[in-house]
C-alpha cells in the first residue's frame, strides 16, 4: 500500500513511525512533514487544506491510502473531497467534523443522544449570554464555538470574568469562532482522554491517556496544547471506560448516523470523571497532541491495520491487542511557549538517541537547516519512552531529555505526577 498521512507535528511523526513498522506499508509520504519525519519517510510540500490539491497528489503519486492528523483539513473537508474522487481516507466529513469544529453542535448531539455533559446555553448575542451567567453563577466555563487553536475556553472564577469573556468573544478576540458562544457548567472531577476507532457504525477502543495542558512543574502558568501525556490513564479504568462507550460513544455515533453523517475515524472523548461517572467535556475529531505518540509507542504496527479497517467500513471484526505496559512523552518546547518563542536554536545530540520499539523522539516543530535540526515551533521535540510500569518509563524519557542538548528549550520535569504518586 502507498500511504499519505498529512500534517507536520509530533502526532504525525509518530503515526508514521507505526505505520512504517507494518509490511503492508510499501511507501510512505508525509505532506508537509518535519525534520524528523524527513529522516524516515519522503516528505511532499503540500497544502493540505486544499482538498484539489490533495486529491491531484494522491493520483499523480498512485496513493492508496490517506491518514488525516490535524483537524483544520477535516473540518475544511479534504476527507470528503478525497472520497468523492475514490480516494480511501482515515478521517471524518466535513460534517462529522462539527463534532470538533462547533461546540454547540456537539451539545446538541449529546441532547439529543442522552450522553451526560456539562448543562449549558448557546447564544449568539452578548446581553442573553451576560444574563445567563448572571443566572447560574461562578464558576463557570465560556467558549467560542468554533475551532480556536485550543485558546477559546475561559473557565471563569467570578461572573464579572465570564461577562469580561463574553464582551470579548462577541468583540472578535477569536474571530469567526467567537461569533456564537457555548456556556457551561463547570466541571469537577479527574480529566482523561479515551481514543476509539469508528467505521461509521462500530467502535473499537484503542487506547487511554492523560496530558498536561499548563505549561509549569506542578500544572501552574497558562495552558499550552499539551506538554507531556502518559498511557494508559489510570482513573479511566475498564468498567469507567464500558460506561463511557456506552452511555457517551455508541450513543453519539448513532445520532451521527441517524442524521445522515456517519463518524468515521479516530475519536478523541475527553472525559470528566467523578464519583465512578464518565461525563463529557469535548470531542476531537483527531488523535491527540501528544497523546498520539504514547497510544502510537504502545500499539505499533497494529495502528494501520485498525486505521485501515476503520477506513474500510470493517471494524466489527477488528481488535487490538494491548502490551501491559506504559508509554510517557516529555514534550521539549522552545523558551517563551506558549507566547512568544525563539525559534532557529540547533539541536544537538539526537544523533545518539536511542530509535527503538521502546525509545523514541518524535519531532514536532523542526526544521532541517544546511543538513542541522533547529527549532521552528513552540513544541519541538516529544520526548517519549515505554516502560513496564509508569515509572520505568518515565526515567527512560527523562535519560533522553538529559542527554538532548537544546539551548533556548525547556520541558517540564513531573510528566506523569498524578499517576506516580
Ligand atoms: P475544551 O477545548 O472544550 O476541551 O476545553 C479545554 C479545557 O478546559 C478542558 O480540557 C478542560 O480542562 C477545561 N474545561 C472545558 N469545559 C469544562 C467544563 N465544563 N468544566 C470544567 N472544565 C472544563
Ligand atoms: N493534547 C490535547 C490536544 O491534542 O488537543
Amino acid at each position: 500500500m502507498n500511504i499519505l498521512i498529512l500534517g507536520s507535528g509530533g502526532r504525525e511523526h509518530a503515526l508514521a513511525w507505526a505505520v512504517l513498522q507494518n509490511p503492508k506499508c510499501d511507501r510512505l509520504v508525509v505532506a508537509p512533514g518535519n525534520a524528523g519525519i524527513h529522516a524516515i519517510a519522503d516528505c511532499a510540500d503540500l497544502d493540505i487544506s486544499d482538498g484539489g490539491a490533495v486529491a491531484e497528489f494522491v493520483e499523480e503519486e498512485a496513493i492508496d491510502f490517506v491518514i488525516v492528523g490535524p483537524e483544520a483539513p477535516l473540518a475544511a473537508g479534504v476527507a470528503d473531497r478525497l472520497r468523492d474522487a475514490g480516494v480511501l481516507v482515515f478521517g471524518p466529513s466535513k460534517a462529522a467534523a462539527q463534532l470538533e469544529a462547533s461546540k454547540a453542535f456537539t451539545k446538541q448531539i449529546c441532547d439529543a443522544a442522552g450522553a451526560p455533559t456539562a448543562a449549558y446555553g448557546h447564544f449568539t448575542d452578548a446581553d442573553a449570554a451576560r444574563a445567563y451567567v448572571s443566572k447560574m453563577g461562578a464558576p463557570i466555563v465560556v467558549k467560542a464555538d468554533g475551532l480556536a487553536a485550543g485558546k477559546g475556553v475561559i473557565i471563569a472564577e467570578t461572573v464579572a470574568e465570564a461577562h469580561g469573556a463574553i464582551d470579548d468573544m462577541f468583540g472578535g478576540a477569536f474571530g469567526g469562532a467567537g461569533a456564537e458562544v457555548v456556556i457551561e457548567e463547570f466541571m469537577t472531577g479527574e480529566e482523561a482522554s479515551f481514543f476509539v476507532l469508528c467505521d461509521g457504525e462500530h467502535v473499537v477502543p484503542i487506547g487511554t491517556a492523560q496530558d498536561h495542558k499548563r505549561v509549569g512543574d506542578g500544572d501552574t502558568g497558562p495552558n499550552t496544547g499539551g506538554m507531556g501525556a502518559y498511557s494508559p490513564a489510570p482513573v479511566l479504568t475498564d468498567a469507567i471506560a464500558e460506561r463511557a462507550l456506552s452511555e457517551i460513544v455508541r450513543p453519539t455515533m448513532a445520532e451521527m448516523a441517524k442524521r445522515g453523517m456517519p463518524y468515521q475515524g479516530v475519536l478523541y472523548v475527553g472525559l470528566m470523571i467523578e464519583d465512578g461517572a464518565p461525563r463529557l467535556v469535548e470531542y476531537n475529531v483527531r488523535f491527540g497532541d501528544p497523546e498520539c505518540q504514547v497510544l502510537m509507542m504502545r500499539l505499533g504496527a497494529q495502528a494501520l491495520d485498525v486505521m485501515h479497517a476503520a477506513a474500510e467500513g470493517r471494524l466489527e471484526t477488528a481488535q487490538v491487542n494491548w502490551a501491559d505496559d506504559h508509554a510517557l512523552c516529555v514534550v521539549m518546547a522552545a523558551d517563551g511557549y506558549p507566547a512568544d518563542y525563539d525559534k532557529g536554536a540547533v539541536i544537538g545530540g539526537l544523533d545518539r538517541m536511542p530509535e527503538t520499539s521502546q525509545e523514541m523522539v518524535f519531532h514536532a516543530g523542526t526544521a532541517l537547516k544546511d543538513g542541522a535540526v533547529t527549532a521552528s515551533g513552540g513544541r519541538v521535540l516529544n520526548v517519549t519512552a515505554r516502560g513496564e510500569t509508569l515509572a520505568q518509563a518515565a526515567e527512560r524519557a527523562y535519560a533522553m531529555v538529559d542527554a538532548i542538548d537544546f539551548p533556548g528549550g525547556f520541558c517540564r520535569r513531573d510528566i506523569g505526577w498524578r499517576a506516580l504518586k
